[in-house]
């Protein structure tokens, strides 16, 4: 084709833009020339865990906001990769809420059998781009961390997959500076066995909070204590659990609600979420958006409305993932190859952001929220060749998984669902969510 086509970074996002435009190639499209750049010596974007906190061996700030014993807070059912499923991959179907590790090697394990790895320059950060009116190309600027060099070179496209659970949200609080004990943001927690024996506060009311919260007490946390500030998250929590309404301030080691009550605590964690973060692109190219359904200035969710040869992947909050993120990804490619037509009148551009908004704000309800982003993936699977497949049916798993954590938070994780690309029903894994300390792959697929 003669184009050259930029991807920035290589997490899951990235690696479906490769294993779709490796999927053209294989049905005997000429596709572009690919380059993927990442900053991390691996693939795998998030699921590429390090011990490491803070800074990387390079001098990079790290990544990863994952933590040693996570085990995904959804079924598998939901995420499921169309074209390679969790049977082709471990060889027999697996339980429903594999851990970190095993996750690692499924997504590994599509892109090593598409042969994409030549595709990617690792340990290179970008750290510029610009965008050349005259000529209609870009200019990356890279950072090769090995060879310390710092280099550019020319795109026609380029797609930002870098991620946007990376860079913390961290407020401060009064008697935060004078506080003796730990203070320590969601993306720098690692390893819940530090907090064994502690008066643990969370401050936070989502997903980071009640995970961390629940692997805290999993490995043995004295008490834990979770403030929200707009809503409870309101699961029926085991005893030494307590859900304060807003933290106030912290003195010696007591910490103020809202409600007027206090509790004395050793450490206290932010599970206060994370921030759209380019520091990599100028005020022309730059996504400003709230961590939403219905991103800002994306056409269909991934065509950046100000400049049409720039993508985004996985820019909204995520209750479908991966294969929301191929969804995205053989749209883009197909976009770029020609394959589909994006309309030239930028009105007609905003109207479709407009849209999603005004579709998104049309209800609060959780079960509704799913089903807006099963239809998005649905609609863009529709127009491209990527496997069709069970979007209604992955919904159900996520319903099915919103019940069974209202029934028991501490055991939503013992539950299985039905695969909709392959139609077998999960086993039960063969040890309870909150006695299974070992989580290795090998511990893990003993089933
Ligand atoms: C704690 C936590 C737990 C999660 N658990 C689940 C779960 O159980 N199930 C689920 O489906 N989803 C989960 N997620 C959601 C997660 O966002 C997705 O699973 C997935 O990792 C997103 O993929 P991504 O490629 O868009 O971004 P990321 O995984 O963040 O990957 C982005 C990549 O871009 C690279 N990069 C960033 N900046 C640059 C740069 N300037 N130059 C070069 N490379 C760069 C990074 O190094 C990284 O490899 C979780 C998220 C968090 C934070
Ligand atoms: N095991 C797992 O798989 C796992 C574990 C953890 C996280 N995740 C994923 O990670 C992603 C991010 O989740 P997240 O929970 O970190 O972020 P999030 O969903 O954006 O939630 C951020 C939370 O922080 C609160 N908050 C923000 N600013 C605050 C402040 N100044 N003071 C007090 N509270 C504040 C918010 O409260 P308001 O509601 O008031 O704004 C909200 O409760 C999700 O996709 C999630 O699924 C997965």
């Amino acid at each position: 084709m003669g184009k050259r086509v930029a991807v920035i970074g290589a997490g899951p996002s990235g690696l479906a833009q490769l294993r779709a435009f490796q999927s053209a190639a294989q049905k005997g499209a000429e596709i572009p020339e690919v380059v993927c750049f990442e900053k991390q010596s691996n693939w795998g974007g998030l699921w590429n865990y390090t011990w490491r906190t803070g800074l990387d061996e390079n001098g990079e700030p790290v990544h990863c906001s994952m933590y040693r014993y996570l085990w995904t807070n959804g079924p598998k059912e939901g995420l499921e990769f169309a074209d390679y499923s969790f049977e082709e991959h471990f060889g027999k179907q697996i339980a429903s809420y594999p851990p970190r590790a095993v996750m690692f090697d499924y997504i590994e394990g599509r892109v090593s059998k598409a042969g994409v790895r030549d595709w990617i320059r690792f340990s290179t950060v970008v750290r510029n781009v610009d965008y050349d009116a005259a000529v209609g190309d870009f200019t990356v600027t890279v950072h090769d961390l090995e060879a310390d060099t710092v280099y550019k070179e020319r795109f026609d496209n380029v797609i930002v997959a870098s991620g946007h659970f990376s860079t913390p949200n961290v407020p401060e609080y009064e008697g935060f500076s004078t506080f003796n004990g730990r203070i320590v943001h969601a993306h720098d927690f690692r390893d819940a066995r530090e907090f064994a024996d502690k008066d643990v506060l969370i401050l936070g009311s989502s997903y980071s909070a009640e995970d961390i919260g629940s692997q805290c007490w999993k490995y043995g946390a004295k008490t834990v204590t979770t403030s929200y500030r707009s809503a409870p998250m309101g699961f029926d929590w085991p005893e030494n659990w307590e859900e304060k309404p807003a933290f106030q301030k912290v003195q010696d080691r007591t910490a103020y609600f809202s409600d007027g009550t206090t509790k004395e605590v050793d450490a206290i964690i932010l599970c206060t979420g994370y921030k759209h973060y380019f520091n990599f692109l100028p005020d022309d190219l730059r996504l400003k958006t709230a961590n939403r359904l219905a991103t800002a200035d994306l056409y269909k969710g991934v065509a950046y409305v100000h400049n049409l040869k720039l993508f985004y992947l996985g820019m909204q909050d995520q209750w479908f993932t991966f294969n929301m993120f191929d969804a995205q990804a053989w749209y883009v490619r197909d976009i770029i190859m020609d394959r589909i037509e994006v309309p030239a009148d930028k009105q007609v551009l905003l109207e479709d952001v407009a849209q999603r908004e005004r579709e998104e704000e049309a209800s609060g309800d959780v079960k509704y929220a799913i089903k807006y982003q099963g239809a998005y993936v649905k609609e863009l699977i529709a127009d491209t060749d990527y496997p069709s497949f069970d979007v209604d049916g992955a919904c159900e798993a996520f319903f099915e998984w919103k019940a069974h954590k209202a029934e028991d938070i501490m055991a939503f994780r013992n539950h299985s669902y039905k695969s909709v690309i392959t139609g077998t029903m999960a086993p039960a894994h063969h040890t309870p969510w909150k006695d299974a300390l070992d989580d290795s792959m090998e511990a893990y697929l003993k089933n």
